[in-house]
C-alpha cells in the first residue's frame, strides 16, 4: 500500500518565545517537509528545539513565523488526524486501558460499535490483549506506554508524533518496543515523526534522521538511511551511519564530551 495522505511541511518558520521578558529563538528559520509514510526520526541536544518542532505540527501553538502544513494546508489547531505520544504516557489512573484507549476517541465520528472494534483492534496491535481491563498502576513502564500508542493510534491518524517516547524506559524495554513501532510502523505505514535523544534508535527506526543544533534552534543536516528492514543492530552499515550522525552532533560543543566517550 502507497500512502498518499501524511505529508507535514515547515517553510522558513521561526519561533520565538520571551523568557522574563527578553526574547528566545527555539526555531531559526527551519525547513522541513516529512513524506507520506515517512519514519522521521529527530536528534540534538537538550533545548534544541525537537519538541517545538513537534508542537507546531501537532498544532499545539499557532504563534510562529514561516507555514506549517499538513498535506498542503495549514495546521491551525489540534486534529484527530495528528495523533501524539509523550515521554510520559499520561493515563488517565483511574480507567482501565480499554477505557484509556477509548477516551481517545471522544471526538470521533464512529458509533459506540465501531469505537468498541477500533479499541480492541489498537489494543491488539500493540500487544496487550488480556490486558483490557487493568488498571495504570498495574502496568510495567513499557505496557503503559504501550497504552499511549495504541491511544495515539485509535483514531487512525494520517501522522503520529512521538516525543521521546522510549526516553523513561530501560534499555531491555526500549529496544523491544524499537521493534514493536517498527512493526506497526510496517504494517500500518502511518507517517511517524520521533523525538529522541538516541542515536542508535534513530539509524535502528527511521528512514531519514534529522539532526538539529541549539541556540538557536536549526536544522544541521538530514541523514538517509535507506537500510531496508527488518534492521540488523550490529549491522555495519548503520554502524557506520551511526558514527557519522555522533560526528555530525559533535559539531556542537557541547557533544564534545559525548563523541570523545564514543570514541573510547
Ligand atoms: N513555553 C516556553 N516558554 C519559554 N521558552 C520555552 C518554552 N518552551 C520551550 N522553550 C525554550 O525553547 C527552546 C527549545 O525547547 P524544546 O523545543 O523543548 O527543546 P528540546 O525538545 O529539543 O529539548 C529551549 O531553550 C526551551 O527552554
Ligand atoms: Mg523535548
Amino acid at each position: 500500500m502507497v500512502a498518499t495522505a501524511g505529508s507535514l511541511e515547515m517553510r522558513s518558520v521561526t519561533k520565538r518565545y520571551s523568557v522574563d521578558g527578553s526574547p528566545l529563538v527555539a526555531l531559526d528559520d527551519v525547513s522541513l517537509a516529512v513524506e507520506p509514510g515517512e519514519f522521521l526520526a529527530i536528534v540534538g541536544a537538550s533545548g534544541c528545539g525537537k519538541s517545538t518542532i513537534l508542537r507546531l505540527f501537532a498544532g499545539l501553538d499557532a504563534k510562529h513565523d514561516g507555514a506549517v502544513l499538513h498535506d498542503g494546508a495549514p495546521i491551525v489547531g489540534p486534529s484527530l488526524q495528528r495523533g501524539l505520544v509523550f515521554q510520559e504516557p499520561r493515563l488517565f489512573p483511574w480507567l482501565p486501558v480499554e477505557r484509556n484507549v477509548l477516551a481517545a476517541l471522544r471526538n470521533s465520528h464512529l458509533d459506540a460499535h465501531a469505537r468498541r472494534s477500533a479499541v480492541r483492534d489498537h489494543i491488539a496491535l500493540v500487544g496487550l490483549q488480556g490486558f483490557e481491563r487493568a488498571y495504570p498502576h498495574q502496568l510495567s513502564g513499557g505496557m503503559a506506554q504501550r497504552v499511549a500508542i495504541a491511544r495515539g493510534l485509535v483514531n487512525r491518524p494520517d501522522v503520529l508524533l512521538l516525543d521521546e517516547p522510549l526516553g523513561a524506559l530501560d534499555a531491555l524495554t526500549r529496544a523491544h518496543l524499537q521493534d514493536e513501532l517498527q512493526r506497526i510502523w510496517v504494517r500500518e505505514r502511518t507517517t511517524m515523526v520521533l523525538v529522541t535523544h538516541d542515536v542508535d534508535e534513530a539509524v535502528y527506526l527511521a528512514d531519514r534522521v534529522v539532526v538539529m543544533s541549539p541556540r538557536p534552534g536549526r536544522i544541521r543536516d538530514i541523514v538517509p538511511v535507506t537500510l531496508p528492514r527488518p534492521r540488523d543492530r550490529g549491522d555495519e552499515a548503520l554502524l557506520r551511519l551511526r558514527a557519522h550522525l555522533l560526528r555530525t552532533l559533535a559539531g556542537t560543543p557541547q557533544h564534545a564530551g559525548l563523541a570523545l566517550h564514543r570514541a573510547a
